[in-house]
């Protein structure tokens, strides 16, 4: 391997990150064989909980585009304040895309850019990220990109941030046009808010929703498709006794200090599960093949999935894809670990549960309510023409370690940030000003990451291949391209990937989004 080029951060990364293990007592093996399953703290809900398995599994309405020309597809979304019945009986308020939660979902196919005239209705700063998305720096919703509502002071434009200015931030009012070339592999994206400081409340609130990428060769695989394709997107809230959200914002106004709460810090999990926005739902299926495209929009919380068939069989889940697309070839679960933001493209197989049967999705490291997700009916014998093709793809890159020019390191750990608990990014928590990596168009890199607690590490623009955790080849779970990698405590992971797509001013953080919004997030600039 050459090493032009490498950083200081090499040599003080992961010492800093290891002295930190030691200081706490643990050292990284052990942190590892005694990881906990979950980082964060449990919100309960003041209100009484519905049972599970008796809510419909609603899907987000596909959005529908006002305007094509030129080949490229134009779709507007209003951001505003609704309210959803969420618990039977009970009005919840919310922050949508669109008066939903989910959002509405974009249906695109590769290649064929899209347009998202965003309206900013809702009483804060909003911007928008389309993650996963190979996006032109401008419409990838850099945090302080801020989207202003009407009459909000230009000067408070960076409200929240510790009065950081950031000069380079291109600032809307009330609307703004992000165009997304989606040149690129199909696969399940969302988009979601990413202002500094409030990523995680935004999120929380509801702003999140579906972008999914299709191309030709993917529909001829003859996978399960139409309303045997569906999309799960899990969530865990927690709900106040006036049938509000509940969240422990240090400032419940969202203004001026990010953060929350004691004893939240690490991570704030609800107590419901919410599938599509829906709580424990359900849904009926025909005895056949089903592709599920599963996306943890959750903040904080880890799942490991089974689907458990009422006699306590396990079905395989057959896993297609990953964040960033296909496969190359199948791989078979029983377990699947999905931690916030990744997503999984898994077919599960009914035709062998008896008509009448129920199959549990649950979530094997949840405790008490929230280890049940959802659940599927059987309700009928069909035929069944799709397939599973053993090979899905073949245009994965396979970069090696002797084509990186360059390896960084980075610890990802607790520490302290302006006067408060932060979370940091080789000893330093996000500053906009601050350039953390400069990377080359086109240069190949490996970067070594690691952790002390639960870390779901993001990068913007690029997709990676997982090399090794802890020295050891990667999991079962890590095949394909990914866009987040779930770091367990005392981990270190290689992942490898190549700068390309785009120049510009891009990130990479924890999606942990507490951790997110409280520092661990850093600037990645290619040139
Ligand atoms: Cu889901 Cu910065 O992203
Ligand atoms: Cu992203
Ligand atoms: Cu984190």
């Amino acid at each position: 391997m050459r090493e032009r080029g490498m950083s200081r951060r090499r040599v003080l990364g992961i010492g800093g990150a290891l002295g930190l293990v030691a200081a706490t007592g643990l050292s990284a093996s052990a942190a590892l064989a005694r990881r906990p399953p979950v980082t964060g703290a449990e919100l309960r809900s003041a209100l009484p909980l519905p049972p599970p398995f008796r809510v419909p599994l609603p899907i987000p309405s596909v959005l529908k585009p006002v305007g094509t020309s030129g080949g490229a597809d134009r779709y507007e979304i209003t951001q505003r304040e609704a309210s959803a019945e969420i618990l039977p009986g009970v009005r919840t308020p919310l922050w949508t895309y669109e008066g939903t939660f989910p959002g509405p979902t974009i249906e695109s196919r590769r290649g064929r850019p899209v347009t998202v005239t965003h309206r900013n209705e809702l009483p804060l700063p909003t911007v928008v990220h389309l993650h996963g998305g190979r996006t032109p720096a401008a419409s990838d919703g850099y945090p302080t990109d801020l989207v202003l509502p009407e009459g909000w002071p230009e000067t408070a434009a960076h409200a929240g941030g510790h009065g950081m200015h950031d000069p380079r931030a291109l600032v809307s009012r009330l609307t703004r046009d992000y165009t997304f070339p989606l040149d690129q592999r199909p696969t399940l994206l969302w988009y979601h808010d990413h202002r500094m400081d409030f990523t995680a409340p935004a999120i929380w609130r509801g702003l999140a929703g579906l972008h999914i990428v299709r191309d030709d060769a993917e529909d001829e695989l003859g996978l399960p498709s139409g309303p045997r394709e569906l999309p799960l997107m899990i969530a865990d809230r927690a709900f106040a006794a006036d049938g509000g959200l509940d969240y422990p914002a240090l400032d419940p106004a969202l203004r001026e200090r990010p953060g929350v709460r004691e004893p939240y810090l690490a991570g704030v999990l609800g107590d419901v599960i919410l599938v599509n926005g829906a709580p424990w739902p359900v849904h009926e299926v025909d005895a056949a093949r089903y592709r599920l495209r599963v996306l943890n929009a959750s903040n904080a919380r880890h799942y490991e999935l089974e689907a458990v068939t009422d006699d306590g069989r396990r079905l395989d889940l057959v896993q297609v894809g990953a964040d960033q697309g296909l496969l190359a070839a199948p791989v078979t679960h029983r377990l699947l670990p999905i931690a916030p933001a990744e997503r999984y493209d898994v077919i599960v197989d009914f035709s062998g549960v008896p008509v009448g049967g129920r199959v549990r999705l649950l979530n094997r490291i949840g405790s008490g309510r929230a280890r049940d997700v959802m659940a599927f009916r059987v309700g009928r014998k069909v035929t069944d023409d799709s397939r599973v093709p053993r090979v899905l793809s073949s245009d994965l890159p396979d970069w090696r370690r002797s084509d990186a020019v360059r390896v960084r390191d980075f610890s990802f750990r607790t520490g302290r940030m302006h006067g408060g608990h932060g979370w940091l990014i080789g000893g330093l928590p996000f500053d906009p000003a601050r350039t953390d990596v400069t990377a080359r168009f086109g240069d190949v890199e490996v970067w070594r990451l690691i952790a002390d607690v639960h870390h779901p590490i993001h990068l913007h623009l690029v997709g990676f291949r997982v090399l090794s955790r802890s020295g050891r080849p990667p999991l079962p779970h890590d095949a394909g391209l990914k866009d987040t990698i779930s770091l367990r405590p005392g981990e270190a992971a290689e992942i490898i990937t190549r700068f390309d797509g785009y120049r510009g001013r891009y990130l990479f953080h924890c999606h942990n989004a507490e951790h997110e919004d409280m520092g661990m997030m850093a600037n990645l600039e290619i040139v």
